[in-house]
């Protein structure tokens, strides 16, 4: 795009859907969150869901509502039969439900008693655990399979994660994402001494180029402004990776240490989102500065947090937004990705990223 068109571009676009992105993994929990033997509860999209492990090591999550009185059957417990198969006991009346969803059995039937239990089925999610993460498969519908194996992530190094912060957002996931990828809010949100100097603003140009279900920041030299990547001393290289539904992670190289930034959004429902921060490293800083980085990560995800809360009452009254380029640009791909998401889902054909290459400029 032309230098002038670009200045001068300043679009106001259709509110954007309100839905979620459905049949796509999300984070549903880390590893380490779910132990053997335990039930928990959560919910994703409105929707109540149990997430347990077995004793033998299976993650498992079940729609968290009995198909007989409602109970949640994450108050329930583990049931172990006689041949070693676990199944999962509901508070109320004891029926029981394998893993898959199944019924397996009513202790209530009496011997002579003819039903077929496993006829009786509670919704099962797909889930599947990798990196360390537990990635859940919201379907838009309960027969959705997922058709691609949850996101591989790059710098997950240095044993467990370095920190883990989680919060919830009283905002949409839609708010909460393009919050997240905002770059001319830095100045005015995140005005630490510690990330920048006062005042210091600079013109910024950065290369974006299409990646799997979204976009990157190619990989650069932090901008001399932003002092946090001091710590790590050398030459640090960062690139910037955005991909549906709602993953955002930061990896920087510094020779061969890395570091890896991983903020993940799931939908609480339709105005509170999960937000998940996790960083990973063999960056020796990190073992010796680790409670002034998840101090400086905390306090940034706070910050924006208590931004998009702000926003919430705006948003309210449905007001058509002005996105303007090139600020506001990757605001407009996620949009643009989130719809494309949604209509090759719908047309039963391959997704087709509407990413093009680009220089983004911008002052923050
Ligand atoms: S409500 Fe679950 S067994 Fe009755
Ligand atoms: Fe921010």
């Amino acid at each position: 795009m032309p230098d002038g068109e670009a200045r001068a571009t300043v679009r106001s676009e259709a509110r954007f859907g309100q839905g979620f992105i459905t049949d796509a993994w999300y984070l549903a929990a880390l590893s380490a969150d779910l132990k053997p033997g335990k039930l928990s509860h959560a919910e994703m999209m409105g929707e109540p869901v149990m997430l347990g492990r077995s004793r033998g090591g299976v993650v498992f999550a079940l729609r968290d509502v009995c198909p007989h009185r409602a109970a949640p059957l994450s108050a329930g417990g583990f049931h172990r039969d006689a041949d070693g198969v676990e199944t999962v006991q509901c508070p109320y009346h004891g029926w029981r439900f394998g893993v898959d969803g199944a019924c397996a059995a009513i202790p209530s039937l009496t011997a002579d008693q003819e039903m077929d239990v496993s006829r009786v089925r509670v919704r099962r999610y797909p889930v599947a655990e990798s990196q360390g993460l537990v990635f859940i498969w919201l379907g838009a519908t309960p027969a959705s399979e997922p058709d691609s194996p949850p996101p591989q992530f790059p710098g997950v190094v240095g044993g467990k994660p370095k920190l883990v912060d989680r919060m919830v957002f009283d905002a949409h996931i839609d708010q909460a994402v393009i919050g997240l990828m905002d770059p001319a809010h830095g100045p005015y949100v995140h005005r630490q001494w510690w990330w920048r100097a006062a005042g210091s603003e600079h013109d910024k140009q950065k290369r974006f180029e299409p990646a799997e279900q979204g976009f990157v920041m190619v990989r650069h030299a932090p901008s001399s402004n932003s002092r946090a990547y001091a710590v790590l001393g050398g030459k640090p290289a960062t690139e910037i990776t955005f991909r549906l539904p709602g993953l955002r992670w930061e990896h920087v190289t510094v020779g061969r240490r890395q570091v890896l930034l991983l903020t993940c959004l799931t939908p609480i429902d339709d105005s509170h989102t999960r937000v998940t921060q996790i960083a990973w490293s063999d960056h020796p800083a990190f073992t010796l500065l680790k409670p002034v980085i998840a101090a400086w990560a905390r306090a940034f995800l706070r910050q924006d947090a208590g931004m998009v809360q702000l926003q919430g009452r705006g948003l309210r009254d449905d007001p058509t937004l002005m996105w303007i380029d090139d600020a506001d640009r990757q605001a407009k791909w996620y949009q643009a990705l989130k719809r494309e998401h949604l209509a090759s889902r719908k047309a039963g054909r391959a997704f087709v990223n509407p990413v093009e290459p680009a220089t983004l400029r911008w002052r923050s």
